[in-house]
């Protein structure tokens, strides 16, 4: 099956070929599982068969050659693979595809009026060596960027896990322990001494569970709103972390009165929440701010903290990190190893049309920017990225 981004790179190579070799029409046809399918088709004639078995076509035949060719004035009985396509030309060409060293398609280039001459022919075959290349590196993005997306996703659960871990079990382990050893003493006054200590330390469990769940499903996002949404998360990590956190939210009467897209206000709240999650866990910081402001229709969304500020490398790659980010191009320099945070913030602003910026030095603390361009986002998706 072949990706939208791959048929549209396709489109695009094969436009190319056909204006670089003045061809009248460009076909590219590509190999899957026993069948010859018209992936791309730029300029005249329309395809009559865009599916044609290898096995018993003439066109099948032609691409089991693994030959190129070139004819003038092609005879019936030379062009019967053009007839199964439903074209017809004067000159054609026809250059084998190797798609991972294996022969895996060909292209095809047409002229109505003319034949073509000997150096069309090594043309096309180089369009044809390129158009391979670019698949290729498409789809060899495409799994980076599902690996890379399953990856962090991963890691979140993990780090959900191991604070349910950390703090819920561990928690309730140390409070059995507590009414178990007060039962074992048979006196009651210890007992009574526990039972209540024990009773306030699950109303502290019960608070950090609490918290816990509105990290992971951000109600009060849907029910009050981005504002109180952050203040709960501020509050969290005041009281988990003794960080001190100023919220502010500053929208247009419009945005206030309407609210912003879910998808965006999901946006704004994951990123402020791991930038404020990675101020309580690397800064050392003792105070953070969340500003959220509107600007010349730019919605503008600030973390910023006063701890140690950010590590070299992370603020020179602004923000890349964990493993080679896909997006990197090729002979780029490895980036360094980290963590996913700072990619998967980067990603999620993306997703919105917006950008990501880190500004720090060492030892004057981190200021965290998204900017999010409110009239170009792209369209919404259907459901909002959580
Ligand atoms: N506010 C900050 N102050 C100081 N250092 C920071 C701050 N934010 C991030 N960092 C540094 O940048 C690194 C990368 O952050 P990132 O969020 O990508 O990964 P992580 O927090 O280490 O791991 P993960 O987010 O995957 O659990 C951190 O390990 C830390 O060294
Ligand atoms: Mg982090």
């Amino acid at each position: 099956m072949f990706t939208s981004g791959e048929r549209w790179l396709l489109e695009l190579m094969a436009d190319r070929a056909r204006s670089a070799l003045a061809a009248a029409t460009v076909v590219v046809v590509l190999e899957e599982r026993g069948e010859l399918h018209v992936q791309a088709h730029s300029g005249e004639g329309s395809i009559s068969a865009t599916v044609i078995p290898v096995e018993g076509s003439a066109l099948g035949a032609l691409y089991r050659s693994g030959q190129p060719l070139a004819l003038e004035r092609p005879l019936p009985d030379q062009s019967a693979w053009l007839t199964e396509l439903g074209l017809e030309a004067e000159g054609a060409l026809m250059q084998p595809l190797m798609i991972d060293d294996v022969p895996g398609g060909m292209i095809i280039a047409l002229r109505q009026d003319r034949g073509f001459r000997e150096q069309d022919l090594t043309a096309l075959g180089a369009h044809g060596a390129r158009l391979t290349r670019q698949l290729m590196a498409e789809r060899n993005a495409e799994v980076e960027r599902l690996r890379y997306g399953a990856q962090s996703r991963e890691r979140e659960r993990e780090r959900w896990a191991r604070e349910l871990h950390d703090e819920t079990v561990q928690g309730l382990g140390v409070l059995r322990m507590q009414l178990a050893n007060a039962r074992d003493s048979g006196d009651p006054a210890q007992l009574d001494v526990a039972v209540k200590e024990v009773s306030e330390g699950l109303q502290r469990e019960i608070t950090g569970i609490r918290h816990l769940i509105t990290e992971l499903r951000p109600a009060a996002l849907d029910d009050l709103g981005l504002e109180a949404a952050l203040d709960a998360l501020a509050r969290r990590a005041e009281a988990v972390y003794g960080l001190h956190v100023q919220t502010e939210v500053q929208l247009t009467p419009e945005h206030e009165r309407d609210r912003l897209d879910a998808e965006l206000e999901t946006t704004v709240y994951r990123i402020v929440q791991e930038a404020l999650n990675n101020v309580s866990r690397h800064a050392e910081a003792s105070n953070a701010s969340i500003t959220i402001s509107e600007r010349d229709g730019t919605l503008v969304a600030v973390v910023t903290d006063d701890g140690k500020g950010l590590p070299e490398e992370k603020l020179r790659n602004n923000g890349r990190g964990a493993t080679p980010d896909p997006r990197t191009q090729e002979g780029d320099s490895p980036v360094p190893s980290g963590g996913y945070g700072l990619p998967g913030m980067r990603e999620r602003a993306e997703l919105v049309g917006g950008e990501l910026a880190l500004e720090s030095a060492l030892g004057e603390g981190t200021t965290l920017r998204l900017n999010v361009p409110l009239a170009r986002r792209p369209e919404r998706a259907a459901e909002p990225q959580l």
